[in-house]
């Protein structure tokens, strides 16, 4: 058994897939998370140094956002804790067009460590493991910025490079930059899985502050809801990220997948036709 590769964040959206990848190779990795054994809290660093012993390559996702309080200061620890600890390599989880993504990606970078940065748009999967899966079982969504153009990436697809990343070391000291294939709107998708999962979706177009008023009426805590408002803002709007990469084809040598076969593949899991709770 090969458990000299940490994935934090090994149940999330990604981890939980590269911690996949590796063990269909055969290799058996270590995950760091609150729920693994031994436990990994980026919120309590005396969890750090169990996890970290004997790991010679680590994938980083910092949860919840590399954007928020405390997060450059943690991947500094953590950084400074692996290079003291003998890791050769970090395979990090960043944000496209995030500014404070990139103070993170410049202490990985400058560490004297081998890196990759693997710099993601928004995910598929937000829809369907994340927080746009309660409105679409709701059947009533409602978000601002309905036309801007988004290259949504499929955490399957960051995955596949992340661990392509963290085997080949011609990736070593590289940035690659994982977008989806085409830009699509809230509108292009909320079409597209109603019509993958044969449901009858309404989309509302609001403003950026009726979506914050919401969020604060269904007391949502105040630091999830800055870091939404922040991603609508800054991120969604930054025309870097309004851009296609094609850094998956040159990487995995294949397209990278479509939100459409992102939503017929979701459809299929039932995910989108649950009843909910209050229904029954
Ligand atoms: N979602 C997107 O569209 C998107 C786009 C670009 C970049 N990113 C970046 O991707 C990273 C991960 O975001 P995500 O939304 O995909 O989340 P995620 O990986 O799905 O996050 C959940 C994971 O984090 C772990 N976790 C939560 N709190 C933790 C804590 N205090 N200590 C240790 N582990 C903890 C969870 O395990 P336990 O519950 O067991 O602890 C789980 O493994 C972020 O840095 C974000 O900036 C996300």
């Amino acid at each position: 058994m090969n458990t000299n590769i940490l994935v934090i964040g090994g149940t999330g959206k990604t981890g939980r897939r590269v911690v996949k990848q590796l063990q269909d190779k055969g290799i058996e990795p270590k995950i760091g998370s609150r729920s693994a054994t031994p436990s990994f809290d980026w919120d309590n660093k005396d969890t750090w140094v169990k996890a970290l012993e004997g790991i010679k390559k680590m994938y980083v996702t910092y949860y919840p956002d590399l954007a928020v309080l405390g997060a450059k200061k943690a991947i500094e620890s953590l950084t400074y804790l692996a290079k003291e600890l003998g890791v050769k390599k970090i395979v990090l989880l960043s944000g496209k067009g995030e500014v404070e993504a990139e103070a993170c990606e410049k202490i990985v970078m400058n560490s004297g460590i081998n890196y990759t940065i693997v710099r993601a748009s928004w995910f598929n999967q937000n829809w369907s493991e994340s927080f746009f899966l309660e409105p679409i079982l709701s059947g009533e969504v409602a978000l601002p910025m309905p036309d801007v153009l988004i290259p949504f990436v499929d955490a399957d697809d960051i995955a596949e490079v992340a661990t392509v990343a963290l085997l080949d070391d011609n990736y070593n000291n590289t940035i690659i930059e994982v977008t989806g294939p085409e830009l699509v709107t809230f509108k292009d998708v909320i079409n597209t899985i109603a019509k993958a999962s044969n449901r009858s979706l309404h989309f509302h177009s609001i403003t950026l502050e009726q979506y914050v008023e919401g969020m604060k009426q269904m007391q949502i805590p105040a630091d999830v809801i800055w870091l939404i408002e922040y991603l609508f803002s800054h991120v969604l709007t930054n025309p870097e990220n309004q851009k296609i990469t094609n850094d998956i084809e040159k990487v995995l040598g294949r397209p990278a997948k479509t939100f459409l076969a992102y939503a017929e593949e979701t459809a299929k899991t039932g995910i989108w036709n649950q009843v909910k709770v209050e229904e029954l």
